[in-house]
């Protein structure tokens, strides 16, 4: 088996391209879509663009790289055990690209300016390069197994925090408004109490990467998928951060249930949760 050197091939520069290109077309697409689907539930959505946004990444993906695996999330039936279904398929890839073509569709939807393309190269299993691209603040992140992460040149680091109680938080909730929904409610009524404040701004790879960059110094949310995670969570561990499942176990692609967090307080938010 070839060894995977880090950044070799160009593969940074692919997913960065097929990011970029995704997402300042996804942008011009804002508040003109025409087709608004349903998926599992009347909260999981997808419209066109988010089709388009993801055939246009596996193609330009599959242009340079056509021995690859490929997983999007527009490529998988809707619903938990489709998505765990699809993920156990692939997951022990030689290269497996790991793809979320809008994260934060329901933003997208609404003209709420907090969206994402995720894209993320895993090698056997585990992520070795993660992008997560903003296209309207244009921030790009990039990580790179090893290597650090980056946005615009310039290294990112969580933050300094070492309490919850001085720390901002995020949350998700999921499409699915089963037990999870339920289990977030729970942690968000116990977290709101503790942490400086909660937010809840509707894309789990945004919030991964603000936790990296250290504008949020924890987040957690029930229930998301591999696109969802892989990218952002290397970018957490490149900044110097930490990810695990809700039980305090190291990040996989199984991983649904989440906490990231600067380190500091990931050991206070797994207790408070467990508490919640
Ligand atoms: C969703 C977003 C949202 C999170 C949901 C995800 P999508 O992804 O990340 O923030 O709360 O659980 O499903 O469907 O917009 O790609
Ligand atoms: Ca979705
Ligand atoms: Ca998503
Ligand atoms: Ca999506």
């Amino acid at each position: 088996k070839t060894p995977y050197v880090v950044g070799s091939k160009n593969h940074t520069a692919v997913a960065i391209s097929a990011a970029s290109k995704s997402g300042e077309w996804i942008k011009s697409r804002m508040g003109q879509f025409q087709e608004l689907n349903l998926k599992s539930s009347p909260t999981d959505l997808v419209t066109e663009v988010d089709k388009g946004s993801e055939t246009m990444i596996r193609n330009l993906i599959q242009t340079h790289f056509p021995q690859h695996d490929f997983l999007g999330e527009e490529g998988v039936e809707p619903g938990a055990e489709a998505s765990a279904k699809a993920l156990g398929e692939c997951k022990d890839s030689e290269f497996l690209w790991i793809v979320d073509p809008i994260d934060g569709t329901t933003n997208f939807i609404h003209g709420f300016p907090f969206y994402c393309v995720s894209i993320a190269l895993a090698v056997r299993g585990e992520v070795q390069l993660g992008v997560v691209y903003n296209p309207f603040h244009d921030e790009m992140f990039v990580a790179e197994r090893g290597k650090g992460a980056y946005l615009r040149g310039k290294r990112t680091a969580v933050s300094e925090e070492l309490r919850l109680s001085d720390s901002l938080i995020a949350t998700g909730f999921p499409a699915d408004r089963g037990k999870n929904l339920t289990a977030n409610m729970r942690g968000l009524n116990r977290i709101v109490n503790k942490a400086r404040n909660v937010r809840t701004a509707g894309s789990a790879a945004l919030h991964l990467a603000y936790v990296a960059a250290g504008r949020l110094s924890g987040f957690w949310e029930y229930g998301l998928n591999a696109w969802d995670l892989a990218a952002g969570s290397l970018i957490v561990q490149e900044s110097g951060g930490r990810i695990t499942d809700l039980n305090g176990n190291p990040y996989t692609l199984e991983v649904r249930d989440v906490l990231a967090s600067n380190g500091r307080i990931h050991d206070e938010l797994l207790t408070e949760l467990e508490q919640a």
